[in-house]
């Protein structure tokens, strides 16, 4: 727990007279003690023999609120030992704040995560985005930061004339009516298998239209935008995801122009021979890359320039882009750019992550060659409904647990291998399983007619819990400032098996009182955290399973 930490680190910077920082304390073996400090840096800093320093400090603690008693060991190592019941009433009594020990972080953020593009359905590759975008939302938004999540459309550009080009040559709007995506996406794959030379200019001509304004193009585009957004909206729904806002690169589609005249007039982009806009980065840091082409439309990367200045004036401290990293070089090059451009005012980032690879080709896409995002969902929520000696009631939120776990567990810059056996394994480092911890942990609380308090000193394996009990406050702090909610997956699940080992070993109900009371402590207090914890992670902690 931090603020012990800090106390022991005040404590010993006023009696070493040096100074003390908390990554200084460590965590020994349990046998060892509760915290410990090397004292060797300081002896040779004070110039004095470390053992010696060591066993002067260890008396100078005695009789010292929290601490139970110092040992000194080795060459110089103090080991604390806490008195347990002190430390517990105080971690308990952190932990039921509103903040539960967490120290707040200040700021407004603006985080844009999933942003799928116009009339193709999401795919396997959404699926890490939505879950590690959505539980950072939720993370920003428990320490304390003012959150703006952003959904932001891939509405703009050539490939939006080749669904409306395609429509017009293949499409009904009966069949559109009738399922929408399916059919866009019908289009967008037949154009792409049969478009020739001529198809693709013509579909470029439908882009321009867009871009001009022409009446019937506007139309269309817009009801494939229409379509697009209401059919994600029924999988966010499901996946418990809520956006406060859903934009797109049309949203900033003439500040792209501005954006191409301002860079032009400053020196940042020059002009090729063929009338197309690039960047030239200085001692090429990164490649050339084209703004603008030579038939005068804007790309992706230019809309972001827009887009990045309009977050600045909208007054956001902190722009997250969790996107997939095969965009890394966008990203350097449009920080580069905007860095041109002086803006300054806003911290960007971009979210990277590594890619989802399935084990099990069982799913594949009937058309097309993508991994639908909604045939995951059902497969997850069949598989969960069919594990084998459990009788699943909420198999939707377990199948969706388990595949926000499966995604989250995994620090975001390493790839994963999706494998179902391991995502719905009870036993193992899976979602159910923390599920079903929580479930039974919420299941003693049902059992016992006591209410919790912290009374006695604790026995090892109840000592052992609250020590992990204690490490909430700084994983979720990690956990932000990291960008990186596998902290809080990966702290829960141990956090998990410390609390079946305890129960394990520790029989909670129709015990002496006073022992039942502090056991019953102790596994409300985990019943707190893990509802908590699930919920930073977009898991649904469940009343009975
Ligand atoms: N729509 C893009 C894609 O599907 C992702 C957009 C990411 N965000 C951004 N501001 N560039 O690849």
């Amino acid at each position: 727990m931090k603020q012990i930490k800090r106390e022991l680190v005040s404590k010993l910077s006023e009696k070493l007279d040096v100074e003390v920082s908390i990554s200084d304390i460590e965590r020994p073996e349990p046998e060892h003690g509760d915290f410990a400090y090397p004292v060797m840096k300081a002896a040779s800093e004070l110039g004095e023999n470390p053992r010696q320093l060591a066993e002067e400090t260890a008396e100078s603690f005695e009789n010292h609120g929290f601490i139970d008693s110092v040992g000194v060991a080795g060459p110089g190592y103090l080991n604390f030992h806490l008195d347990r019941e002190s430390f517990a009433s105080q971690v308990l009594e952190v932990l039921e704040t509103d903040s539960m020990g967490v120290e707040a972080r200040d700021g407004s953020m603006l985080v844009e995560f999933s942003a799928p593009n116009l009339a193709k359905p999401m795919h396997i590759g959404h699926m890490r985005n939505n879950v590690i975008g959505d539980s950072l939302q939720r993370i920003m938004r428990f320490i304390g930061y003012e959150v703006t999540s952003e959904n932001y459309i891939g509405d703009w550009g050539t490939k939006h004339g080749q669904v409306i080009y395609a429509f017009k040559k293949w499409g009904s709007q009966e069949e559109f009516d009738e399922n929408p995506m399916d059919h866009m996406y019908d289009l967008y794959v037949k154009l792409h298998d049969e478009a020739d030379e001529e198809d693709k200019e013509k579909a470029r001509e439908w882009s321009k239209k867009i871009e001009e304004g022409d009446e019937e193009a506007v139309r269309l585009w817009e009801m494939f935008r229409e379509a697009t957004i209401e059919h994600n909206e029924k999988e966010y729904d499901r996946m418990g995801i809520e956006f406060d806002r859903v934009t797109g690169e049309s949203v900033v589609a003439d500040e792209a122009q501005e954006v191409i005249e301002n860079g032009l007039e400053k020196g940042i982009f020059e002009e090729d021979y063929d009338g197309s806009i690039y960047v030239d980065f200085e001692d090429d840091k990164y490649p050339n890359t084209v703004v603008k082409r030579s038939d005068g439309s804007t790309l992706y990367l230019s809309r972001d320039v827009a887009n990045i200045q309009k977050r600045e004036e909208e007054g956001f401290d902190y722009n997250l882009y969790i996107v997939a990293n095969e965009q890394d070089l966008h990203f350097q090059q449009l920080f580069e750019i905007a860095e041109m451009f002086g803006v300054e005012g806003i911290q960007n980032e971009h979210i990277s992550y590594g890619m989802v690879h399935l084990q099990d080709g069982s799913i594949s896409s009937s058309k097309g060659n993508i991994i639908r995002l909604s045939d995951l969902m059902d497969k997850a929520v069949d598989k969960a409904a069919e594990i084998e000696g459990r009788d699943v009631d909420n198999a939707e939120e377990v199948g969706l647990g388990a595949i926000r776990y499966a995604n989250l567990s995994v620090s975001r810059s390493k790839d994963i291998n999706f494998d179902w056996d391991d995502v719905l394994d009870f036993e193992g480092d899976s979602g159910p399983y923390l599920q079903y911890t929580n479930v039974r942990a919420k299941s003693i609380l049902r059992e016992t007619e006591k209410e919790g308090e912290t009374v006695g000193t604790l026995e090892d394996e109840e000592y052992r819990l609250l020590k992990k009990l204690s490490e909430f406050p700084e994983k979720v702090e990690a956990a932000a400032d990291q960008r990186e909610p596998a902290k809080i997956a990966n702290y829960l699940s141990d956090l998990s098996e410390e609390f079946n080992s305890f129960y394990h070993s520790c029989q909670v109900t129709g015990v002496e009182e006073k022992i039942e009371k502090r056991r019953v402590k102790l596994v409300e207090t985990f019943v707190e955290v893990t509802d908590q914890g699930l919920e930073l992670l977009g898991i649904e902690p469940l009343d009975e399973m």
